[in-house]
């Protein structure tokens, strides 16, 4: 079967289709159906099922046969280091851990935040919690320890584990003080917490608080794979939104089981035993999807990288570790070829290595701008495919899907809809406009297995967020439109989410931090365009009228404020003081407007401004900043 039947039947027999996709997991209890639509608009996949998603990921290989087949595959060019892990192996490693936890009183739903770098150990904490039936929460490396106190009091972890430190090129990421900040501010306070300690810092255990990950261990009952309901809640994983508290992603074990091995094949053309690399950081949905749960589930041997495209040692890594360990399937963000190709342009490294495994590249996580696809193309010689998703939905929503039929690539779009996602382009008044015209991007209700059924502790929210604006559908905060080919093209957020780096992040929360500085009266976050990072935040402030302080003073304080609040990942380092920000006369920020200014981009002057003129008093700003590039 072609892609468009294997389509037409997933929008047409949602049980069927998901029913055959659900026998590639083993389950304690076979699901009645997949499907479960009792609370539209609230839906549920495999609910009445029982399984284990640690089980799915790490025992049955070994239980096959498999247990020598490599699982994991550790590789730091920062430490030099490269470690092997077989499934047998990790079972072992996991089922210890997990032992350890429930002997410290962890259960079935519990939290668990775990805060860790790139070390196979993040996987197996990830791993642990599944076995027993809890409930992770990762948060990731490059956040502020205010971010993970805020996360603390979200999910209200019984337990944080964390390793002693990370590793940043040229830069020791001291995780134990952030920790011990983070639990300091929090209100809520875990039972304990778990440290793995690195070699390269040993962190100050708080006695009867940190426990060591080795010593925690010792003499401790393995533990097995406790069955869990297909809608027990596998994960949060925490995204942002429109303000500084961020969302609380839900992962539901059934939906995400079958959903992630199903892409393994069809979407990714992947056979067990082979090797898969997400280049991401499990701190993010790509890492828990396709450096942890999609490839071990599918028995693949997932590649654990601790470096980045470039420094470490040079723009050739990617195609070292790609010789160095056979990989078959590349996934990273275009951000990452951009560093390369910066560094590389001519592709002189490519060439240094033998890259015969490669068969594929995947790029997500923001716009793949048709420079790079080609690049990528014509150096690596492989199909580059752009496919598009959320932390919301897990996995791809529109993607090319290999492993049932290469479509034509067309660059600039990320290819069609994936099973079980019947995508629309709305326009504001929630009808369908025609092929070629732009609009919101939603996706008609119900979303497939593996997406998000609603948020953590906040369903009024996940209603609002939504499923509101258009009743009926899910709404992807993106706006795009789809050509009479069906092929999709998104264009930009309709929300204050922006992208810098492939990460995420929240223009609302950053100005909530400016806010917070006492001398900043107002202020605007807007992402401008970056020819590396593909946007980058910049912050405008107006300041309260007597302050003594240098301008520039404030700006430097700002930044730094960011950095501590938010993390190094905000990447903050653009400001600027004004008088006036631009606004409509009710009241409202332009902040389109100014992304357009400083883009260089042409627009049309707002009909509802209030005083045009501050908008040249900001075109002058950014002239300062050296805006437009
Ligand atoms: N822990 C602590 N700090 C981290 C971190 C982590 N896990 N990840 C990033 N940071 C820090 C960086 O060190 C940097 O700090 P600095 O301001 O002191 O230099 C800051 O956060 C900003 O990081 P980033 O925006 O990633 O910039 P960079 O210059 O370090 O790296 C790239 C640029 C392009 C090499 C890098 O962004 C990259 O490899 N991107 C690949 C895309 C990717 O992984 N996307 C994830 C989603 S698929
Ligand atoms: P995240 O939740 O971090 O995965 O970010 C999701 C957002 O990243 C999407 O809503 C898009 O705005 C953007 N994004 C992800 N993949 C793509 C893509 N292939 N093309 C364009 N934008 C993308």
């Amino acid at each position: 079967m072609g892609y468009q039947d294997e389509y037409a039947r997933s929008i047409s027999d949602p049980n069927g289709f998901w029913m055959e996709a659900a026998e590639g997991i083993d389950w304690v209890k076979t699901p009645s159906k997949a499907l479960f639509e009792e609370n539209a608009p609230l839906y549920e996949w495999f609910a009445d099922g029982e399984l284990n998603a640690c089980w799915n990921a790490v025992d049955r290989h070994v239980e096959a046969g498999h247990g020598e087949r490599l699982a994991i595959i550790h590789d730091s060019p920062i430490t030099g280091t490269t470690h092997k892990i077989t499934y047998a192996e990790l079972q072992t490693r996991v089922s210890s851990l997990a032992g350890a936890l429930r002997a410290k009183g962890v259960e079935k739903g519990d939290r668990v935040i775990i805060y860790m770098p790139m070390v196979p150990e993040a996987l197996e904490a990830m791993l642990a919690c599944a076995r027993i039936g809890a409930v992770h929460s990762v948060v990731f490396g490059g956040f502020a320890a205010n971010e993970l106190a805020v996360r603390i009091d979200d999910c209200k972890p019984k337990c944080i584990i964390a390793a002693s430190c990370g590793l940043e090129p040229g830069r020791v990421v001291h995780y134990k003080p952030l920790l011990d900040g983070a639990i300091e501010m929090a209100d809520h306070k875990p039972d304990f917490t778990l440290i793995f300690q690195r070699e390269q810092e040993v962190a100050q255990l708080i006695e009867g608080r940190d426990f060591d990950w080795h010593a925690a261990q010792y003499g401790i009952e393995p533990a097995e794979c406790v069955p869990v309901e297909g809608n027990h809640p596998a994960y949060i994983l925490y995204t942002s939104g429109t303000t500084g508290q961020p969302k609380g992603v839900i992962r539901h074990t059934g939906g995400h089981m079958v959903a992630l091995n199903w892409t393994m094949r069809n979407l990714y053309d992947m056979n067990p035993g082979e090797v898969f690399w997400a280049a991401s950081d499990v701190g993010w949905v790509v890492g828990h999807s396709y450096i942890c749960y999609g490839p071990l589930t599918f028995g693949c041997t997932t590649v654990v990288f601790e470096g980045k495209p470039v420094g470490t040692p040079d723009a050739g890594t990617f195609w070292r570790v790609i010789e160095d360990h056979k990989v078959k399937c590349l996934f990273t963000a275009p951000t990452a070829f951009r560093a390369i190709k910066r560094e590389d342009p001519t592709g002189e490294l490519v060439d240094n290595y033998d890259r015969s495994s490669l068969e594929s590249l995947f790029l997500a996580g923001e716009r793949a701008d048709p420079d790079t696809i080609e690049w990528a193309q014509d150096k690596l010689g492989v199909p580059v495919i752009d496919h598009w998703w959320q932390t919301e939905t897990g996995w791809a929503i529109a993607g090319n899907p290999l492993g049932i039929e290469k479509l034509p690539v067309k660059i600039g779009s990320p290819s069609v809809a994936m099973p079980g996602y019947d995508v629309q382009i709305l326009d504001e008044g929630g009808h369908p406009v025609a092929n070629g015209e732009l609009g919101a991007i939603a996706v008609k209700l119900p979303l497939p297995p593996g997406t998000l059924p609603t948020l953590w502790n906040a369903e009024a929210r996940y209603r609002s967020s939504y499923l509101q604006q258009f009743p009926g559908y899910y709404e992807t905060g993106d706006a795009g439109m789809i050509d009479e080919d069906g092929y999709l093209y998104i264009m930009a957020r309709t929300d204050d989410v922006i992208n810098v780096a492939g990460h995420r992040l929240s223009t609302g929360a950053m100005e909530e931090v400016l806010a917070s500085h006492p001398d900043v009266a107002e202020c605007a976050v807007i992402g401008v365009a970056d020819a590396l990072k593909g946007q980058m935040p910049m912050g405008f402030l107006c300041l309260n009228a007597g302050t003594q302080k240098a301008s520039e003073d404030i700006v430097a304080e700002c930044v730094k404020l960011v950095r501590e609040k938010i993390g190094p990942v905000a990447a903050f380092k653009l400001a600027t003081v004004v008088q006036r920000l631009p606004k409509t006369r009710s009241g409202k920020i332009l902040r389109g407007t100014m992304v357009k200014i400083a883009d260089g981009e042409e627009f049309k002057m707002p009909a509802t401004i209030d005083d045009p003129v501050i908008l040249d008093e900001i075109g002058d700003a950014l002239k300062e900043m050296g805006y437009p590039r």
